[in-house]
C-alpha cells in the first residue's frame, strides 16, 4: 500500500480470516519504493504473481488536461506497471515461471468520451501486455489482461478532474455536464469489486489462464458491439449513449 496508516482493516481481515498477511510500503510511482518492497518480499519468499492493479482515471477534455495531470496518470496506469514488472522478472525468470496480471480496463479496449489520457494508458498496457507475452511465454512467465466494466469500488470517487475543464467557462462546459450525467448513471449499475477478485483468483490459480478475462455484463455487451460494429457505427452507438447531438 502507499499508506500504511490504511492498513488496518486488511490487517484485521486477514487476521480474523488466519491468512499470512504482510503489508508493505509501495507507491507505483516511486521506483525506489517498487524496487525495495520488492526485494523485501523476495527476502521472505518466492515471488509466484504480481498483481498492477493501482490506477486511477483522468477524467477531461485532451486540450484542458495539462502536461504535468498527463504525465501523472501515465506514472501510475502505465509506467508504474512497467516498474512493478521489470523488478520481479528477474525472479521469475529465476523461479522458472510466474503469473503477472494486469489490471486493465474495457476502456483498454473502446474508448468513452472525455477520458482520452485513461485509455491512453490503458490501451499502451494492453498493446505491452501482448507484445511480451511472447519474450516471457519461453521462461514460463503468463501475462494476463483482466478488463473490467463499471465496478463499485471508490474508483469513481477518485477520478482526477483535469483542473483546467472545471471552469464553468470551458467551451467543452456542455458536453462535459451531458457526459458526466451518463456516467452517473453507469455507476447505478456497477458490479461488486469482489466479481474482480474472483476472476483475477481464477486467472492465477489455473495452469493455463486465458490472455484475457472480461468481467461484468456492461463488458462483455460493449466489446461484442465494438466487435461487430464499423468504426462509425460504434461511433453513432457511443455518441447515443452519451447523448451527444452533433
Ligand atoms: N472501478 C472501475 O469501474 C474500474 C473499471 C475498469 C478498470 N478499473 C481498474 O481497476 C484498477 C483498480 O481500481 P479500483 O476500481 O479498485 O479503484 P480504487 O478503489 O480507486 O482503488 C485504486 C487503488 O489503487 C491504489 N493506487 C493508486 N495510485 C497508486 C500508487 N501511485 N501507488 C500505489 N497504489 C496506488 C489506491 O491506493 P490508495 O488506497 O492509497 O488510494 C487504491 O488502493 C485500476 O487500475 C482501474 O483503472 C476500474
Amino acid at each position: 500500500m502507499r499508506n500504511l496508516k490504511d492498513s488496518d482493516k486488511i490487517i484485521e481481515v486477514a487476521n480474523k480470516e488466519k491468512l499470512p498477511l504482510d503489508v508493505l510500503q509501495l507507491d507505483v510511482t516511486d521506483y525506489n519504493s517498487v524496487k525495495e518492497a520488492i526485494s523485501q518480499m523476495y527476502e521472505k519468499k518466492r515471488i509466484d504473481v504480481l498483481v498492477n492493479n493501482a490506477g486511477y482515471a483522468l477524467a477531461g477534455p485532451l486540450e484542458e488536461s495539462s502536461t504535468e495531470e498527463i504525465k501523472t496518470q501515465f506514472e501510475t496506469n502505465f509506467f508504474g506497471a512497467i516498474k512493478t514488472m521489470q523488478s520481479v522478472l528477474p525472479i521469475m525468470r529465476k523461479q522458472n515461471g510466474g503469473k503477472i496480471v494486469n489490471v486493465s480496463s474495457t476502456g483498454g479496449r473502446i474508448a468513452v468520451p472525455l477520458d482520452s489520457i485513461y485509455h491512453g494508458t490503458k490501451y499502451a498496457l494492453e498493446e505491452l501486455s501482448e507484445c511480451i507475452r511472447y519474450e516471457l511465454g519461453s521462461f514460463n512467465i503468463k501475462i494476463i489482461l483482466i478488463e473490467p466494466g463499471a465496478v463499485g469500488s471508490k474508483f469513481w470517487n477518485n477520478i482526477k478532474i483535469a483542473t483546467e475543464s472545471k471552469h464553468v467557462l470551458s467551451p467543452y462546459r456542455k458536453m462535459i455536464d451531458t457526459v458526466s450525467e451518463t456516467f452517473s448513471k453507469m455507476v447505478e449499475n456497477v458490479i461488486h469489486p469482489s466479481e474482480v477478485a474472483k476472476t483475477i483468483t481464477e486467472a492465477v490459480t489455473t495452469d493455463t489462464p486465458e490472455f484475457r478475462y472480461v468481467v461484468g455484463k456492461d463488458a462483455n455487451m460493449i466489446l461484442e458491439k465494438s466487435k461487430n460494429s464499423s468504426d462509425k457505427e460504434f461511433e453513432n452507438f457511443i455518441k447515443e449513449q452519451f447523448n451527444l447531438k452533433y
